[in-house]
Parts: C-alpha cells; sequence; structure tokens
C-alpha cells in the first residue's frame, strides 16, 4: 500500500447515523466539495432512525456521492491520497456501508485507509481550516452523545463529564414526540421556541449540585418524563400556539441551562480560557446565545463550527483525520467498525 502523500487531497466518508456523507479536503483544511445525502425524510414516518433503513439507504446513496464529490471537486480517484471512513460510535449497519466502501475504494487504488472516530470529526469541526488546535474545553453534544472533554492538541483528550443516559439531542428529539413534532424534532423545538416564555414551566434541571469536586456529567432522562406527565395533566397546552411555544422555550430552557452552567464549571476548574461546542446540538439558537454571553462576560474565546458543520458531514471527519495522516497513522484494511467506540481517557 502506498503511504499518504500530504500534497493530494483525500477522501471521507460518513455513514454513522442516518446521513450519507462524501468529502474531499486538501490539507490542511481546504473543502474541495461536501456533499450530504440526508434519510431524515425516510426515517420520520417510523419517529427515528430504523438501522436496516438507513444502511439500505447509504447503500443505494454512497456510490452516487462519492461520484459526484469528485466531478465537483474536477479530480479523478488516482488523485487521492487516502480514504478515510467513520468507524464508530454509530450504527453498525449503517457503519458498515460507509466503511466497507471505503476499504474497497482504497483497495482498489491501492491508497491507504483510515477507521476514523465520529465524535473526533465533531470534536475538531470548529477548528476546520485552522492550523493548530488550542488547548480547550470542547462541549460536544448531538443526537448520540453528551460529552465535556478537554482537548489538549489533536488526539489528546481526556473527558471530563458525560451523559449517565440520553443525550441532548435524543433529549430534544424525545420531548419533541411527546409533543406531537416531527423528527428530528430538536430543530422545531428551537424554532418554536423563538416566541415563547422560558421561565413559564420550571422543567427539571438534573446533577446540578455543586459538590467538592464539580460534577460535570449529565442527565436528562428525568426530563422528558416530567414532559410526559406534565402533558398528561394539560393537554391543552400543546394544541395552542402560545402554549407549544412556552412548551419549547421552557423544554430548552432546562437542556439549554444545565449545558451552559457545566460548560462554565470546566472551564472555570480547568484554568483555560478557549471553549468550543460541536454536534448537531451546538445549532441550538439558545445555548450558541448563550455561550456567547458566558463568553464574553468571561473573557474566553468561543470556537463555533460553521452552521453546515454542525451536524453530521464528512468534511469534519476528513479534517480530524488529516491529523492523524500526517503522524503516519493508518488503519488495516481488514479493520472492524466500533459501533461503541469511544474518544478519549
Ligand atoms: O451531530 P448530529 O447531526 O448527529 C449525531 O451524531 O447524533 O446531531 C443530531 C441531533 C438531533 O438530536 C437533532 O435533534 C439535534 O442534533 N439538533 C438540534 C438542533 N439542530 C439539530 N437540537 C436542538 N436545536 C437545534 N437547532
Ligand atoms: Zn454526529
Amino acid at each position: 500500500m502506498k503511504s499518504y502523500d500530504a500534497f493530494r487531497p483525500i477522501l471521507a466518508i460518513e455513514s454513522s447515523c442516518d446521513e450519507t456523507a462524501a468529502a474531499i479536503l486538501r490539507s490542511p483544511g481546504i473543502i474541495l466539495t461536501s456533499l450530504i445525502a440526508s434519510q431524515a425524510e425516510e426515517h420520520a414516518r417510523f419517529g427515528g432512525v430504523v438501522p436496516e433503513v438507513a444502511s439500505r439507504n447509504h447503500l443505494l446513496a454512497i456510490d452516487p456521492l462519492v461520484r459526484r464529490a469528485l466531478e465537483e471537486a474536477k479530480l479523478s480517484p488516482q488523485d487521492l491520497g487516502a480514504v478515510v471512513a467513520t468507524s464508530g460510535p454509530g450504527l453498525a449497519p449503517a457503519l458498515l456501508v460507509g466503511a466497507s466502501y471505503a476499504k474497497g475504494f482504497a483497495l482498489a487504488l491501492d491508497l491507504p485507509y483510515l477507521a476514523l472516530n465520529h465524535l473526533e470529526g465533531h470534536l475538531l469541526s470548529p477548528f476546520l481550516g485552522e492550523e493548530k488546535i488550542p488547548h480547550h474545553i470542547a462541549l460536544l453534544v448531538s443526537g448520540g452523545h453528551t460529552q465535556l472533554t478537554e482537548v489538549r492538541a489533536a488526539s489528546d483528550y481526556t473527558v471530563l463529564g458525560r451523559t449517565l443516559d440520553d443525550a441532548a439531542g435524543e433529549a430534544f428529539d424525545k420531548v419533541a414526540k411527546l409533543l406531537g413534532l416531527g423528527y428530528p424534532g430538536g430543530i422545531e423545538i428551537d424554532r418554536l421556541a423563538a416566541t415563547g416564555d422560558p421561565a413559564k414551566y420550571p422543567f427539571p434541571k438534573a446533577l446540578m449540585e455543586r459538590g467538592e469536586r464539580e460534577n460535570l456529567d449529565f442527565s436528562f432522562s428525568g426530563l422528558k418524563t416530567s414532559v410526559r406527565y406534565f402533558l398528561e395533566k394539560n393537554p391543552h397546552l400543546a394544541k395552542s400556539t402560545d402554549g407549544m411555544a412556552d412548551l419549547c422555550a421552557s423544554v430548552r430552557h432546562a437542556i439549554v441551562d444545565v449545558l451552559i452552567q457545566k460548560t462554565a464549571r470546566a472551564v472555570e476548574s480547568s484554568g483555560l480560557n478557549e471553549v468550543a461546542i460541536s454536534g448537531g446540538v451546538s445549532a441550538n439558537k439558545a445555548l450558541r446565545e448563550g455561550l456567547r454571553e458566558l463568553c464574553q462576560t468571561k473573557g474566553w474565546k468561543l470556537h463555533l463550527p460553521a452552521p453546515e458543520l454542525s451536524t453530521d458531514n464528512a468534511a469534519m471527519i476528513a479534517f480530524a483525520a488529516i491529523h492523524h495522516l500526517k503522524a503516519g497513522e493508518s488503519s488495516p484494511i481488514g479493520q472492524e467498525i466500533s459501533p461503541q467506540w469511544g474518544v478519549g481517557r
């Protein structure tokens, strides 16, 4: 197998959940193309992602998507320097499609193959295009994960706290389902919350007590249960526009306030002064605004991913991969997928 040639662009493939994505990136972080084929509509009628449906749709989408990516970048497969695929965490039948395609591609062209961690892709996404990853505290909030991490440099991560049950995005999606909104519901709650009163219904915020050692873990499953009981007692609220706006604003506040306060505690106890957020929930307006205000008050530098890099995409996978490839790493062609793969010590 050829070794990685840093002068050639790399192809990255992402298929860990319900988006098939392909991107071509030139080192250190120039996106030549980044394409996403979303299957969200296919899953909406089931109210969540169905792994086998995801797998079949990835299979249909992946080859045309990669061909289109090469066309848009005006490249032929022979121009590439490496092929990367998300290998976990994620849905096994979905991961298998992207990883197998990428390995076949690398094998046929005798290119280095790299299995990349999806969470690492999110973690580094706010720095896409920048030469250096600063020492900072990162809040990663997606549909599957909620994690506070100290990032010292690319590949050097310590987990400070994580969710003990539902992820923040999952909490948004589950409450949205209770409210009769479509899937994925986070974005809908965010939209409807715009005209609501966040203080109207004080939903519970778990694990907020301050101890000797700051508790930086999260728990969101109680919120969903509390909203369910509340709706059973007050079914009329979800039927009126104003009631719905107040409910959405209150739920959004309950989730976002915990995320902001815990991020503030993590930064304070680390003594650092740079913060980054990433993952699908980082598109949330209240979270972005709240963190902006916090960082302004404290004099911290805030790093946000571009909106199109917040939710799942392959450009972030390519960018994170560059750091590994430059360090001389690659994966064997027989590398298995890792559906439970975590990131950080
Ligand atoms: O990172 P992502 O695309 O996929 C995973 O790796 O999970 O995140 C998807 C999650 C979903 O739960 C979705 O509801 C949530 O991100 N999300 C939002 C918003 N946009 C997407 N949650 C709250 N507010 C938003 N604006
Ligand atoms: Zn993701």
